[in-house]
């Protein structure tokens, strides 16, 4: 294992498994069984539940927790303050069901938006800030709105396209900089 930085204020279980190079900030907690890939920077107060595999290259901002069934591949962008969810319709009462919400390679959720468990959210899409996510998002698309539709403008198509083939190359984050 090399290059990886965990600031001390973090509790990094030992059965979790981090890759080279990341980066968890202050006050974080990753579970065991976690697996995060090679590359990736966690912001402060990040929660990584047991069963969650988190590809290269993510970047996961402040406030975000990612509960079982949450898939990330790679290089995905997630927003300050994005909620996950994983049970459908809750109760406190009973145990719920947990379901999957998987999010392609390359996608960015924008700030505070909320994902409603059991989709999938598309290679290289964009989740506009605040929406809510209730249904797929197609790949190279974006989405914005509560709830979330798919949106068409003409420079969205062109950057989605153009970035579809080299998304995570085409810009270097300064590591020295923290998140
Ligand atoms: C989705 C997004 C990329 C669109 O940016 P854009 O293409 O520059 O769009 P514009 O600002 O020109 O907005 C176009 C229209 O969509 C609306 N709109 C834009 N983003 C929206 C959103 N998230 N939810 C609802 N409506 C939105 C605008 O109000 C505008 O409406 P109008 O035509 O009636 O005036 C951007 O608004 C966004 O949500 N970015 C995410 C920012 C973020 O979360 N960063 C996190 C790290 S800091």
């Amino acid at each position: 294992m090399s290059g990886i930085f965990i600031h001390r204020s973090s509790y990094v279980e030992p059965g979790s498994s981090i890759g080279d190079g990341t980066k968890i900030w202050h006050f974080c907690h990753v579970m065991d069984g976690a697996v995060i890939g090679r590359n990736c920077v966690l912001g402060q107060n990040v929660y990584i539940a047991a069963n969650v595999r988190i590809g290269d290259g993510c970047r996961i901002q402040n406030n975000v927790s990612l509960f079982d069934g949450v898939t990330l591949e790679d290089d995905v962008f997630v927003g300050p303050s994005v909620v996950f969810t994983n049970v459908k319709r809750p109760r406190a009462y009973k145990r719920g069901k947990y379901e999957k919400t998987y999010v392609k390679r390359g996608a960015t959720i924008g700030a505070n938006a909320t994902i409603v468990c059991g989709v999938t959210i598309g290679e290289n899409s964009f989740v506009g800030a605040g929406s809510v996510v209730t249904k797929d998002v197609p790949d190279h698309t974006i989405v914005w709105g509560v709830p979330a539709k798919v949106q068409s403008y003409a420079w969205i198509r062109r950057e989605l396209t153009n970035k579809g083939g080299e998304h995570g190359k085409e810009e270097k984050m300064d590591s020295k900089s923290g998140y």
